[in-house]
């Protein structure tokens, strides 16, 4: 417990466990834009309530439920706990700021917290949209794929969802740049191959979901 502690205290070891959380919370986000593509199979949403079953039933998927909640909660923390550490020990309140590459990690730090709010908010709305109507209510949705679509035939839910997206994409861009640089890949000469993976994470996983409201409001509306 003690060398725990000093982990956590040192600023680096906090550092790690929100890299080792973000990177444990983009799998997550991978195996679950992974199912939620089935939502554009043209089969009225057969497939996408078979896979959801499967996974609200699996009881080694609810088990990895419990970890994801405490890998949301420790990579929140930690963010809370480094932004605050920073501001106090900042003596002048910067307002420009350098978005480059090799950009320090204090320009880069307002963008990530900035769009982890906005992220934070987004994922709030969203488990109390689909995962609370499931676990808690005493009689959970007809379907999960109805509950979606439901929710994204309203242009004011669907339109949030596509820009939280955006938010989403560049959180995560800045996030594993800012991981990146700590971990002192920005330097290495496997940068590009790092890069290009970061890309299929920051970019392609969001823009997937970004497509899931937008086929909802403009295709099948
Ligand atoms: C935009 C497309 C998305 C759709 C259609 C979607 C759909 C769903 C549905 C139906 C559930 C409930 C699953 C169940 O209880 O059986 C769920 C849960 C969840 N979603 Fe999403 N989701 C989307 C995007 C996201 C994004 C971008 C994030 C994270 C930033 C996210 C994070 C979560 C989490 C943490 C849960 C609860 C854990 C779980 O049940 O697996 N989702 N989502």
């Amino acid at each position: 417990m003690n060398k725990f502690m000093a982990f956590w205290r040192s600023s680096v070891g906090k550092k790690i466990i929100m890299g080792v959380s973000g990177l444990f919370l983009c799998t997550f986000l991978a195996v679950h834009c992974g199912i939620n593509l089935l939502l554009f199979k043209s089969d009225g949403g057969q497939l996408y309530n078979e896979a959801s079953e499967f996974m609200s039933s699996n009881i080694v998927i609810r088990t990895v439920e419990v970890v994801l909640f405490v890998g949301i909660v420790a990579h929140l923390f930690s963010g809370v706990v480094v932004w605050i550490k920073n501001w106090m020990s900042r003596p002048v309140r910067y307002s420009v700021y350098r978005l480059k590459d090799n950009a320090p990690l204090s320009s880069r730090r307002p963008m990530l917290t900035a769009s982890a709010s906005l992220v934070g908010f987004f994922l709030v709305i969203h488990l109390q949209t689909f995962w609370i109507p499931n676990r808690f209510w005493a009689e959970p949705p007809e379907s999960n794929y109805d509950l979606v679509a439901a929710a994204f035939s309203d242009p004011v839910y669907g339109i949030f969802y596509i820009v939280a997206l955006l938010f989403l994409a560049f959180h995560l861009k800045h996030g594993f740049q800012s991981g990146f640089q700590t971990l002192g890949v920005s330097t290495s000469k496997y940068k590009w191959l790092v890069d290009a993976v970061a890309v299929i994470f920051w970019l392609v996983i969001p823009l997937a979901f970004a497509a899931m409201p937008a086929y909802f409001l403009w295709f099948k509306s």
